[in-house]
């Protein structure tokens, strides 16, 4: 696209970029002490290093006066300077602060910039772990995780280095062009029309490697995501022997990976070697032109020298400002989308109800609750769902797979908003209870259950983080699971989790139950918990469940008849409806699903 009008820099999105930065300096606030030193160190580096050339000049305009006629060469050397041994120490005590300097302003920022990302992280995970259902139903779960790992990384790699290289070169830059035009003018001149066409180049193919890094982190994105998933289900890939197939998927995530990385690695090197040849071209001219001034007698050959100098830092400062500029864009992209993370509404409810609402006694009535996943919102999975529940009953809900049974206890437990209709708890509206103090009296044994990385015992206690040792032991004894625990090596301290021992799927819902059973929840709910017993064991614990039940309100799905038998009432759900309900003997005397469930014991 052709630009008329004058030459003008391209726009940069200054909000957010200060937005940016505004965000790191608050990141880095508790440090601000570090921050403020680590600046001063940085300046007063900075400052020295501008200082060095203005002795290496006089040091060589003191050595040719010393040869020459002083009048000749028209320098202006001070008294104590006539001596060059001087002058070199004054040099070498220069570059001693200069060492000093440097190791103070990078030791201080990078602590300064892991204060702040620690920081970043925990704020980080606590939001994602505190956004709705609704979220981490539309998000795959490890697109987000990866995406996170990788934003932050970008923005560490911004915190710790990439600030901290731009602010010392772009002072260096700015004290260099300063000082060469005091040092002379004309040098300067001439030099200032060489500089903004490269700058302006330099700007335009910065932006465009911001553009295509942000492309190319999405794309490594997507192949990490599949190696997220492929370990994951890696009994399903090994049981279908699909290795290949999985090997073939991540080879082509790589491929759109590369595609876009070595066009950007080519951009990035054309963009280096212009930034160096404009460099050395700009240095013969200059060279060839001071040189000729020093002929003129406009200059000494130490004032020369010192521009020269300033040149060099000017020149070597200006390449990494720019590549700390389109570092910065990359770190724009992942503040984005880390904000867009921070900004997303936690889980919070209107609730109107204080904290310390009373304990609830455990009745639930869905009045007309229809609901659609956000993910797929054209099909319902609930329509017009009408259920009382009075407290302490114990509710079978049975039907076919998909009906919508886990999604209804989803309601229930408030991971999701029905699209209409109400819910309440105790004649109480559910958006009125806040939600921690709705969950804390509810317990799930989920369908599917993945322990924590922590021991045996620890899991327990997951939703009892209180209790005793010894009424940890008592829960898993009712729920059947004491002898097994005993029998290992480590017992109760073993480890458990992705990295420890693997239990049974079995066992893993016992350890789900005994949960529930120490956390003693008003509201239990059960989703499938003993469809991983085998008849014995499922008789056991039949009978700590008979006691669980009888002090609470209970729901459970099941689809074996031994554990829907514990129910005093047994509700049928099919395609989302509540098809029919009554006692076991009422069912059995009526045509439907649950006869049939009956019949095919
Ligand atoms: N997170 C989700 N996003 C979109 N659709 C979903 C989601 N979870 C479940 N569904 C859909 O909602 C419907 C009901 O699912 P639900 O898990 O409630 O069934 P269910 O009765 O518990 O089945 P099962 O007995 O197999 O556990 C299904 O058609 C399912 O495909
Ligand atoms: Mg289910």
């Amino acid at each position: 696209m052709a630009d008329s009008g004058p030459q003008r820099l391209p726009q940069i999105d200054r909000s957010s970029s200060l937005n940016l930065i505004r965000f790191s300096l608050h990141l880095m606030k508790p440090a601000r002490g570090l921050v403020a030193g680590a600046t001063i160190a940085l300046l007063i580096g900075t400052a020295l290093q501008l200082v060095f050339p203005f002795f290496v000049g006089m040091l060589i305009d003191s050595t040719l006066a010393s040869r020459a006629a002083t009048a000749t060469l028209g320098a202006e050397i001070p008294e104590w300077a006539s001596n060059i041994n001087h002058v070199a120490l004054v040099l070498l005590a220069v570059a001693m602060a200069i060492l000093v300097c440097v190791y103070m302003d990078t030791a201080w920022f990078m602590r300064a910039g892991e204060l702040a990302l620690r920081e970043l992280r925990q704020r980080t995970f606590e939001r994602i772990v505190r956004l709705p259902m609704q979220f981490h139903a539309s998000v795959r779960a490890a697109d987000l995780a990866s995406r996170v790992q990788s934003d932050l990384a970008v923005l560490q790699e911004f915190l710790i280095n990439d600030a901290r290289m731009g602010l010392r070169y772009g002072a260096l830059m700015t004290g260099g062009f300063v000082l060469m035009t005091v040092t002379s003018p004309l040098l300067a001149v001439t030099l200032g029309v060489l500089i903004p066409p490269v700058v302006a180049i330099g700007i335009k193919s910065g932006r465009a490697i911001a553009r295509f890094s942000k492309q190319a982190q999405e794309r490594l994105g997507d192949s990490a995501v599949i190696v997220d998933e492929s370990l994951q289900a890696i009994t399903s890939v090994k049981a279908f022997a699909n290795e290949s197939v999985e090997t073939q998927r991540y080879a082509t995530a790589q491929e759109r990976y590369f595609e876009v990385v070595v066009a950007n690695s080519r951009r990035r090197a054309i963009f280096l070697a212009f930034i160096l040849c404009a460099v050395f071209c700009s240095t013969v001219f200059m060279m060839w032109f001071g040189s000729r001034q020093i002929q003129l007698g406009n200059l000494t050959p130490g004032e020369f020298t010192r521009f020269m100098f300033y040149l060099a830092f000017t020149g070597s400062a200006m390449g990494t400002v720019a590549e700390s500029f389109s570092r910065m864009k990359r770190a724009q992209g992942a503040f984005e989308r880390t904000q867009e993370i921070l900004n997303v509404e936690p889980e919070t409810s209107a609730a109107t109800l204080s904290t310390d609402t009373p304990p609830l006694t455990g009745n639930v009535r869905f009045e007309q609750v229809s609901f659609a996943y956000p993910a797929r919102e054209d099909a319902p999975v609930l329509r017009n769902i009408d259920l009382t529940v009075a407290a302490g009953e114990t509710i079978a809900l049975v039907g076919p797979s998909g009906a919508g049974k886990s999604t209804l206890i989803s309601l229930l437990l408030r991971f999701f908003e029905p699209d209409a209709g109400t819910l309440f708890f105790d004649n109480i509206r559910s958006s009125e209870i806040p939600l921690a103090r709705l969950r804390a009296q509810m317990a799930l044994v989920p369908q599917e259950i993945i322990l924590f990385g922590c021991s045996l015992m620890d899991n327990i206690r997951y939703g009892n983080p209180a209790a005793s040792d010894e009424a940890t032991m008592e829960a898993a004894r009712q729920a059947h699971l004491h002898d097994f625990i005993t029998s290992l090596p480590e017992g109760y301290q073993t480890r458990a989790g992705d990295r420890g021992t693997q239990l049974s799927g079995g066992q893993r819902q016992r350890i789900a139950i005994a949960r529930a059973i120490l956390r003693a929840p008003r509201i239990l709910i059960l989703d499938e918990a003993t469809s991983a017993l085998d008849s014995e064991s499922e008789a056991m614990v039949h009978e700590s469940m008979r006691a669980l039940f009888a002090e609470r309100t209970s729901f459970i799905i099941a689809h074996r008849l031994s554990t829907v038998r514990l129910a005093s009432r047994i509700v049928v759900v099919r395609d989302g409806r509540i098809a029919d309900q009554g006692t076991h003997d009422e069912l059995i005397e009526r045509d439907g699903f649950y006869r049939d469930l009956w019949n095919q014991r």
